[in-house]
């Protein structure tokens, strides 16, 4: 049986209770219809996976479609913004993968503010990760790939490694974007010693 991730009062979230089990965890920030966490949380039950929504609409969209594949018990959905909630919630040395799939681009210069894989995020990614955790992105929008390379480069313990294409499950949006042959940038980042 799962038990629902109540956020009270800022600590970091004892996740070994929760889920009943010491498994690695891993989590999405923004995940939508929460397609990619549906599959990987069937696909692989000895993983742990949470799932970070702001938008309150996505979130019960997301969380409706995990009920209806039978709300696995090794998955959890959270309405919470993800930078707080990482800075908040989240235990130093605690996460095995952070995933974070076509981030809105907000293309617009004066709205780049707005854009939530910068700075901050990539701070909290070095902190609650483990050794050797990665971080995975992927945009279809180049300006903002170039945006994220820039404050990549500004955080030399992410160590881009290869990431082939595999068939690992597909966001709703990875889905979308293969159908119409649109070109992807993606980032794989370990995080090392230095
Ligand atoms: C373009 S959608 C992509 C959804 C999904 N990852 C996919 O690939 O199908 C971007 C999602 O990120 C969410 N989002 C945007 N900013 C966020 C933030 N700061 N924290 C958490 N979620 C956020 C949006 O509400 C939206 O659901």
């Amino acid at each position: 049986m799962s038990v629902e991730i109540q956020l009270g009062l800022p600590g970091p979230l004892p996740f070994s209770e929760i889920f009943g089990n010491e498994n690695p965890l891993e989590i999405e920030l923004g995940f939508g219809k929460a397609l990619f966490l549906i599959r990987s949380a069937l696909s692989r039950p000895d993983t742990n996976f949470l799932g970070v929504e702001v938008s309150r609409q996505w979130f019960r969209e997301g969380k409706r479609r995990v009920e209806k594949a039978d709300s696995p018990p090794n998955l959890q959905v959270l309405h919470a913004e993800a930078v707080d909630f990482l800075t908040r919630f989240v235990g130093e040395g605690s996460i095995a993968v952070l995933h974070v799939y076509y981030p809105d681009p907000w293309p617009k210069a004066k709205h780049h503010k707005r854009r939530f894989v910068s700075g901050p995020l990539l701070d909290q990614a070095e902190r609650v990760l483990k050794p050797g955790g990665e971080l995975r992105i992927a945009t279809d929008h180049e300006g903002y790939s170039q945006w994220m390379a820039e404050h990549i480069n500004a955080h030399p313990k992410l160590e881009a490694i290869d990431w082939p294409i595999q068939d690992e499950p597909l966001t709703h949006f990875e889905a979308k974007y293969r159908i119409q042959g649109r070109d992807v940038f993606r980032f794989r980042l370990r995080l090392g010693a230095s």
